[in-house]
């Protein structure tokens, strides 16, 4: 069995030190143009720190039209370039993977933020999304390649693409949501389109060592569970990437859709042959028990989200101590200062029922 411990090589030649990530967490800590502050390089460095053998960036914009959250960390110009070296540099001291998340957030963007009628792949009523425009597909291809440059540039040894959670990319994705009649509509090939041309310009522009990852939710969002396995097949076959982060919620669940029904997500996606593709799972692991739950089940690490935020050095402690558990919530709000966070994200937290106790 391999432990939580052992280091984890990636096909295009960078390496993890342990079994163990910090899951991408927005924190609306950033500036309001999109720069570092001083709050989210201390957050993040913290879990570098503490262990974490890949620290990774919250979801960052890579165009101001695709923001997502007040606050939100942005590589979508040269103006974030210093922050975000700053950032990589002082993840790398501490020996962990620094790698920053891509996203878009498409139809999701708030009005009220982005200053305008968000964008989507189709005409969406609910959030009053405009259709993009052929060209403007091909602009938010080159803004994704162009901040994955900018990141390598500044230092970040690799870039996940936020495919997600019903973002722009899983929105493409979605047989539901995507109804364009153009090259990105239609079969599955053509809704994966838009992400597989991120991946190629990315390939083409950046060194060939980048580690470059995709992370995709399993299902809902409008999604295919079939179809979320079979892009996670031609994702290995494309060996473009170097690992696949399946955002699952709860690494123990039951797929939803029926016609996978009594089988888990583990079992399913763990299940494709990979070949040199890394797997990383993410959803309820709150314990060193959890985490080698994971890796015992076919995942290659365990990704840790709210463990973390309760944890600076969750890593480290689960590594020293397979029975370590993560303290129990709701977590006081002196608790949460003491492991980094912010009063605002302490706030933001409290969108998550039962994470922040009442001060
Ligand atoms: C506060 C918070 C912020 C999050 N932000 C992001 C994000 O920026 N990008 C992303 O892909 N997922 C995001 N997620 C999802 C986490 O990465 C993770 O997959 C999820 O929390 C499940 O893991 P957990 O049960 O260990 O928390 C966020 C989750 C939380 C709780």
């Amino acid at each position: 069995m391999s432990s939580l411990l052992d280091s984890v090589s990636f096909a295009n030649g960078t390496s993890m030190p342990n079994r163990l990530m910090l899951a991408p967490l927005t924190n609306q800590q950033s500036h309001p143009d999109g720069t570092l502050s001083d709050e989210e390089h201390h957050w993040l460095t913290m879990r570098a720190k503490g262990g974490f053998g890949l620290t990774m960036t919250c979801a960052a914009q890579v165009h101001p039209l695709g923001q997502g959250f007040a606050g939100q960390l942005a590589c979508s110009g040269d103006e974030h370039s210093a922050g975000l070296s700053r950032l990589a540099r002082d993840i790398k001291k501490e020996k962990s993977l620094a790698i920053a998340q891509l996203h878009h957030a498409g139809t999701k963007s708030p009005a009220e933020i982005i200053g305008s009628a968000p964008l989507c792949p189709s005409p969406d009523s609910s959030t009053g999304a405009r259709e993009m425009t052929n060209n403007e597909v091909y602009e938010v291809i080159n803004a994704f390649v162009d901040a994955a440059v900018r990141c390598e540039k500044a230092g970040f040894e690799g870039v996940e693409l936020h495919g997600a959670h019903g973002y722009l990319i899983g929105q493409f994705l979605s047989p539901e949501i995507n109804q364009r009649t153009d090259e990105f509509g239609g079969s599955l090939d053509n809704r994966a389109g838009f992400l597989l041309a991120i991946i190629d310009g990315i390939r083409r522009d950046c060194r060939s060592s980048l580690n470059l990852s995709v992370r995709l939710s399993p299902e809902r969002f409008g999604l295919k569970t079939s179809e979320m396995l079979e892009l996670y097949g031609w994702l290995v076959d494309s060996k473009k990437i170097d690992f696949i982060d399946m955002s699952m919620w709860d690494i123990r669940k039951d797929a939803v859709d029926e016609e996978f029904a009594g089988k888990t997500l583990m079992e399913l996606f763990a299940g494709v042959p990979r070949d040199m593709t890394r797997l990383g799972v993410a959803g309820k692991i709150y314990s060193a028990a959890d985490a080698q739950w994971a890796v015992d089940n076919g995942a290659d690490f365990a990704i840790i989200g709210r463990a973390a935020i309760a944890h600076h050095d969750f890593a480290r402690l689960a590594g020293a101590d397979p029975e370590f558990t993560m303290r129990p919530m709701p977590i006081h709000p002196d608790d949460l200062r003491a492991e980094g966070l912010s009063d605002g994200f302490i706030e933001y937290m409290r969108v998550f029922k039962g994470f922040v106790a009442e001060a």
